[in-house]
């Protein structure tokens, strides 16, 4: 038994849609814990792709139960076209139970987000515009709207005719934008939650239940480390806990129930939207990493950021989340390149840091010093096995799992599932010992 956490150690789009997929394999119960729809999952299963953006990848499998956590935002719209596109692949969505303490996105939301990142200009921060960040606020507000109170027709009523009117007063006087018809959305949202009413339960107790009868609990976070509100590149974050202590937080899970947090990162580093972002190449080598990567939002459809691996940030995740090991994804992107930098530390104002700096403006001042090890300019998307891999590309990941100070338990290497190593069990512990970090040659920290 074990209760698992998978966390992106980076900007979000690591790969943890497949990796917790793989993991699903093994788990009774997969569980959702923060976030919205400005996540996004492309799984790939034979010629079928999965785009899911609020609904557990688990929902695959037919027997794995799939839960969104009270820490989680809800679009029921999106939720419940997400619903209807499953069904209509003939994948069963029985298994689904959403948290009744979860909060929902409404329209105002949506509205007020874009019109507050136009407002901004170049202060922007390249949020979804999926109303997230003012969910959350409304959250924080004490004016938000529950799943428990969609459910609640009478008081639905009272509760929304009430919050549109305030929320009219803001789009009408701060943002010119027309006002909303209490009773229009009132009947649409009425609408939805019958829909959604066989799903919604309290979570935090079906949890503990399966915890109780020592069923396997994978844990999956959304977004990454460097967006989390209180540990991330703050202000440009997202408004929730993508780190593993998010997960008891928005499960209702107490940490002692917790085995395991499995991190997930690319072998390159990818961001979406505005925010300091060292190592990001505006060259060639990140055009090339973008267009073979396939580096498109799965939500926006936004272009991606690219750059090069960033062990500072690496490691600086490792810490907050109390990472057990590391899947490394996406190292098949990195084939053709004749050189490959790894950012080993930072220089601000001609000092040397190894840590991550918390303040946003010293952060962007950050120049990475590289480490340039030499590409291995084969295939590596057929390799089954570490024996596989060319001699580069495993000094590569030894050298990433000696600066990350974390052992590499999985290897990506293309989309489907099968292009994957399993280096040691991610859940159970070491198998061998080949990308621990104690075993790594030193030399090559100075290769
Ligand atoms: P929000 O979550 O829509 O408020 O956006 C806040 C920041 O988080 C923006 O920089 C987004 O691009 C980023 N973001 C939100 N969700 C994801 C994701 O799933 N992957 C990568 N970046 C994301």
């Amino acid at each position: 038994m074990a209760n698992v956490i998978v966390i992106g150690a980076q900007w979000g789009d690591e790969g943890k849609g497949k990796i917790t997929d793989l993991l699903s394999r093994s788990a009774d119960v997969v569980v959702r814990y923060q976030g919205g729809v400005n996540a996004g999952h492309t799984i790939v299963v034979k010629d079928q792709t999965f785009k899911l953006h609020l609904i557990p990848s688990g929902i695959l499998y037919p027997k794995t139960e799939c839960i969104i956590g009270c820490g989680t935002v809800i679009d029921p719209e999106v939720l419940l076209r997400e619903l209807d596109q499953l069904k209509e692949l003939g994948i069963s969505t029985r298994n689904l139970l959403i948290s009744e303490t979860a909060h929902v996105t409404m329209p105002y939301h949506r509205l007020i987000d874009q019109a507050s990142e136009e407002r901004r200009g170049s202060h922007k921060i390249g949020t979804t515009g999926r109303g997230i960040g003012p969910t959350y606020a409304d959250k924080s507000e004490r004016i938000g709207i529950r799943m428990l109170d969609l459910m609640d027709q009478q008081g639905l009523h009272e509760q929304l005719e009430w919050t549109i009117n305030y929320k009219n007063v803001i789009l009408e006087k701060l943002y010119n934008l027309p006002p909303l018809d209490p009773q229009e959305v009132i009947d649409e949202y009425l609408g939805y939650a019958e829909r959604l009413r066989p799903y919604v339960v309290d979570t935090s107790l079906k949890i503990y239940d399966a915890v109780r009868r020592r069923r396997n609990i994978l844990f999956e976070g959304a977004q990454g480390t460097l967006l989390d509100l209180d540990h991330g590149t703050y202000p440009y974050v997202t408004s929730s806990n993508p780190v593993a202590g998010g997960a008891c937080v928005g499960t209702g899970l107490g940490p002692t129930m917790i085995d395991r947090v499995i991190g997930v990162a690319k072998a390159y580093t990818t961001r979406v939207g505005e925010g300091p972002f060292p190592t990001e190449i505006h060259g060639e080598a990140g055009e090339h990493l973008c267009s073979r990567g396939a580096e498109v939002g799965t939500t926006t459809g936004r272009q991606r950021r690219c750059g090069w691996f960033d062990a500072v940030i690496g490691r600086y995740a490792v810490r907050i989340n109390g990472m057990d090991c590391l899947a490394i994804t996406k190292l098949d992107v990195l084939d053709e390149l004749e050189e490959i930098k790894v950012c080993v530390a930072y220089e601000i104002d001609g000092e040397n840091c190894e840590h991550f700096p918390r303040n946003a403006r010293q952060f962007a001042r950050c120049k990475p010093v590289y480490k340039t090890l030499p590409g291995w300019r084969v295939s590596t998307s057929d390799c089954r096995s570490l024996e596989d891999l060319p001699g580069k590309a495993l000094n590569y990941l030894k050298f990433l799992a000696e600066l990350m100070e974390v052992p590499i338990a999985i290897v990506s290497l293309g989309a489907s599932r099968d292009q994957t190593i399993i280096v040691e069990d991610p859940i159970h512990g070491p198998k061998r010992a080949l990308l621990h970090p104690e075993t790594t040659s030193a030399s090559l920290l100075s290769a």
